[in-house]
């Protein structure tokens, strides 16, 4: 069960990727990831300006606290000249630090392919559907992240079995992302047939991670049913805890804001708009003790996490499930 194309592909033990996520991808986090045999991915826009690391810098700071692979996230949307020319150099000095696994989220992947197959890594792309598959899949990408509609971040609309159907005849390696909350789950989605899993809001829940307390506590306490989708942060539905705050604020955007993100000019505006100010407010709210703006992003897997760990404890104890149902005999699976 744990040697799989995402294993052998990204030279990893377990096979685990802590997912990027702003702002709560910290390099300790990351590191401790992957130091455990999992694969932790740096998100450059929470390395840089939530967690104040020059980007080469705190991928040194990574190496020296883990001598094992990591990946990078890049999102490659592509409302923002400036931001595209940007997530450029961030990939390309990624390269020459040595990261060989990227996983793009959201625009046309061909570019980051290009380069990283050049550099003889991999580059495993975020979907939602079948359709964004085709485009990863005709981009050259080497594997997708199927992403549920249990995931925190930008969920999608298909639960993981769905999707897999969906996706399987594909042949790319398949990871799950969304609603993995626990050892479990993880054996579950292996057991379906994916490749690996992609965990987010679990591991905001441990030790190494600088979300504040208040927020990890959010999430002990939250079950699935508090999980409410807001259009708010990034004018697509995004994953929240509905605290008091998104309550009053409410889910979905003004009628402007949605007039302008249906048109083909002006969406671009708004997306980098609602860009702006969400890393803004999310980098606020996620660092901040008193929990006065309690703005927080989880996924539906909160029901299954009920205790802040060391993230490698996480990733052995996934492990180990993982081979103990490996063992078992077929019957008692
Ligand atoms: C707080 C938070 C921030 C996220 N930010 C990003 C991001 O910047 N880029 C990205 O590709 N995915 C992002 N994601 C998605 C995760 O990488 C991962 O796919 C998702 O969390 C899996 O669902 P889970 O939270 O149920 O484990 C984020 C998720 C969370 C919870």
């Amino acid at each position: 069960m744990l040697d799989t194309p995402l294993t052998r592909q990204a030279g990893i033990e377990v096979p685990l990727i802590c997912g990027a996520m702003y702002p709560c991808s910290n390099p300790e986090l990351v590191a401790a990831v992957s130091d455990a045999g999992g694969l932790g991915i740096v998100q450059p826009v929470s390395l840089t300006y939530v967690h104040g690391h020059k980007f080469r810098e705190g991928l040194r700071l990574i190496k020296r606290l883990t001598a094992k692979p990591v990946g990078m996230n890049a999102l490659i949307e592509a409302s923002s000249r400036r931001y595209h020319e940007r997530m450029v150099e961030w990939v390309s000095v990624a390269l020459e630090e040595g990261i060989r696994f990227f996983v793009t989220s959201l625009g046309n992947p061909r570019w980051v392919c290009e380069r990283v197959h050049a550099a003889g890594g991999q580059v495993y792309h975020d979907v939602t559907e079948r359709k964004w598959a085709q485009k990863g899949k005709d981009a050259g990408v080497d594997g997708l992240i199927a992403v549920n509609r249990r995931a925190g971040g930008h969920a999608g609309p298909k639960s993981a079995e769905v999707l897999y159907a969906e996706l399987a005849d594909l042949g790319l390696p398949l990871v799950c992302a969304g609603g993995i909350g626990d050892a479990p789950d993880f054996v579950a989605a292996l057991g379906l047939g994916y490749a690996g899993v992609q965990m987010g809001t679990r591991f905001i829940a441990t030790d190494e991670c600088l979300a504040s307390a208040v927020y990890k506590q959010a999430i002990l306490d939250a079950d699935e049913d508090d999980i409410v989708l807001s259009e708010r942060i990034t004018g697509v539905p995004v994953a929240v805890i509905n605290t008091p705050y998104i309550q009053r604020m409410g889910l979905t955007a003004g009628p402007l804001a949605r007039w302008m993100l249906r048109g083909h000019k002006t969406k671009h505006w708004m997306r980098m708009f609602y860009g702006l100010k969400s890393i803004w407010q999310l980098k606020r709210s996620s660092l901040d003790e008193s929990g006065a703006k309690d703005y927080w992003q989880a996924g539906r897997s909160v029901s299954g996490i009920t205790s802040i760990e060391p993230a490698g404890a996480i990733v052995r104890r996934f492990r180990d499930a993982a081979l103990t149902a490996a063992s078992a005999p077929a019957g008692s699976r």
